[in-house]
């Protein structure tokens, strides 16, 4: 098994290969999977999960015997449900295979329960209607927490008490946000345990799914062409860059009393920084590399204030149009403070990455959509062709970026000479761009989490030991911040966000990518 894991980092599994991983091998015709999507009529369960889940069906990779329950507080029938469904399934492959047919397959296998989160006896009904369609077969739960975070352990429990597989597995995915700071955090921790063993929790962070993300560590540990580089020695610095094109339009509720630094920084981006930090890891199995992900966290420097900057997005007005800034929700205090930008400087105090700086940046309402890794690398020694030619080739150093989103692509680059007589340089790219590489679409990251959830597979899961060292990261400073209400820099809806990220990084001789 560990030997197909280890190759199943290097090439796409078929739905056969990736099925007979699961711990009910051997077993496949007699058990079932139900998976429950706790928070059924909200909002991710309907964009995400669903879609998700239709899309490994479609793709053959959901088990033989298989039921799909949504369970929240709304009333509706299982048609409704359906309806409330199919309304963002999508058919992303290929129109000829009959993909209406096989819509109609996967929203017949799907039903649904109301019930308060906080009822045993809802959630027994549940278990009552679960063990009809699974008609003896072993039993496999799944439950998908896609509720507000308040409610989980209400959840956790009554599902746990009254709803958990008689004799298979059960496994429960909870969403973001895993608490607020190290101590709510822990005390989160304690709660589900008192519920569930670790090995059952899924702390879901998507952004361990994406197909870019996956990579890194193929691109590290199986190319022997970066991994030499990959230091102090050559890296000056490092950027993880996200950014989003809108505000947060409808979620304002929510991420008031969260910010930017917990809603992206805290989670998706240290998570990144965490793969393309560690250590060569034993193996591919989940607990060693999970093993090197904390190492590095637990290097890392507590985050200090004067390394951080916070914005706000303001309302802009461009081409006659209004954009409303982060006050003007209605969700959203009119005095809010809350960060919906922020820019860090971080350092990993380790012999491989001792004062490489590690610059994160986050935002909302700005100029484009995308995440990105940027790494830089130092000046070439010697200047040779500065010195005979005098180009300005000191300036161009080498630099790696992946693009996480959107259109996935790899490139480096590199000085070239420009073709001629002469002898003049200029940079350009060595591109391996997804989209001219690869036919087939990038499966969601919620597809790839949830088969891995279905199959047992922690890798791309966060175990508590990485969580509380992220917590402890950056909990010092968001108190910093909170209790002296420090006052974000605002910049206009659609800009390219606070002129103090500029000087953030240009104190540590860094220009953002
Ligand atoms: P919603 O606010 O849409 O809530 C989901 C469902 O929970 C609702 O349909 C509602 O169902 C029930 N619910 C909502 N508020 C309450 C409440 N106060 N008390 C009891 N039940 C309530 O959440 P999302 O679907 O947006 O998100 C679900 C989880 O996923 C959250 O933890 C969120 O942080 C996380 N997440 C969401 C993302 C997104 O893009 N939406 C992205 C990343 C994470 P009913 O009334 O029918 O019971
Ligand atoms: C979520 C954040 O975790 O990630 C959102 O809560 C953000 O604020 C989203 O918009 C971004 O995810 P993606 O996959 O669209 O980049």
């Amino acid at each position: 098994k560990k030997k197909q894991l280890n190759e199943g980092l290097l090439s796409v599994p078929s739905p056969e290969d990736r099925i007979s991983l699961t711990p009910t091998d051997g077993n496949k015709g007699e058990s079932t999977v139900s998976i429950t999507v706790v928070g059924a009529s909200g909002d991710l369960a309907k964009k995400k999960i669903f879609p998700a889940l239709f899309a490994l069906f479609y793709e053959g990779y959901l088990p033989e015997h298989f039921t799909i329950f949504g369970y929240a507080r709304s009333k509706m029938t299982d048609a409704e449900l359906r309806l409330m469904v199919s309304k963002t399934l999508t058919c992303r492959i290929d129109q000829r295979e009959n993909c209406g047919a096989k819509m109609e397959q996967f929203l017949e296998r799907c039903f649904y329960h109301s019930g308060q989160y906080d009822s045993q006896d809802h959630f027994s009904d549940l278990d009552k209607k679960l063990k009809e369609h699974e008609a003896g077969r072993v039993s496999n739960r799944l439950f998908y927490l896609s509720i507000p975070p308040n409610i989980f352990i209400d959840a956790v429990k009554c599902a746990s008490l009254s709803a958990s597989a008689a004799n298979g597995w059960t496994r429960v995915i909870v969403e973001k946000p895993f608490g607020r700071d190290s101590e709510s955090s822990a005390a989160l921790t304690r709660a589900l345990k008192n519920y569930l063993e670790e090995d059952q929790i899924f702390r879901i962070d998507h952004y361990l799914g994406k197909e870019l993300v996956e990579n890194l560590s193929v691109l590290r540990f199986s190319n022997l062409i970066f991994e030499p580089l990959w230091s102090r020695q050559y890296i000056r610095n490092v950027q993880l860059i996200f950014s989003e094109d809108f505000g947060t339009e409808g979620r304002g509720g929510y991420f008031d009393n969260y910010g930017i630094i917990r809603d992206i920084m805290q989670n998706h981006l240290l998570q990144i920084l965490a793969l393309f930090a560690m250590e060569t890891p034993v193996s591919c199995d989940a607990e060693d590399i999970r093993n090197e992900k904390v190492k590095v966290l637990r290097s890392m420097r507590p985050l200090k204030l004067d390394d951080v900057v916070i914005g706000q997005y303001k309302s802009h007005t461009r081409g006659g149009v209004n954009y409303p800034g982060y006050t003007d929700d209605k969700t959203v205090p009119k005095d809010s403070r809350t960060p919906t930008f922020a820019a860090a400087a971080l350092f990993i105090d380790n012999s491989r990455w001792d004062g490489v700086p590690f610059l994160m940046k986050a935002g909302k309402a700005l100029h484009n959509r995308r995440a990105e890794i940027r790494v830089q690398f130092r000046h070439v020694p010697g200047n040779l062709y500065n010195k005979n030619f005098g180009t300005d080739l000191d300036q161009a150093t080498n630099e790696l970026v992946i693009r996480v989103q959107p259109d996935e692509a790899i490139y480096l680059k590199i000085n070239n000479k420009v073709p001629g007589l002469g002898m003049r340089l200029d940079r350009s790219n060595l591109n391996l761009l997804y989209a001219a590489r690869y036919a087939k679409e990038i499966p969601d990251a919620y597809e790839r989490l949830l088969l891995d959830a279905i199959e047992g597979e922690r890798r791309l899961f966060i175990r508590s030991d990485e969580l509380d060292a992220a917590w402890s990261l950056f909990t010092p400073v968001l108190k910093e911040i909170e209790e002296n209400k420090i006052i974000p820099e605002y910049y206009p809806y659609g800009s390219r966000g606070p002129v103090g990220a500029h000087y953030l990084a240009a104190r540590y001789n860094v220009r953002w990518g």
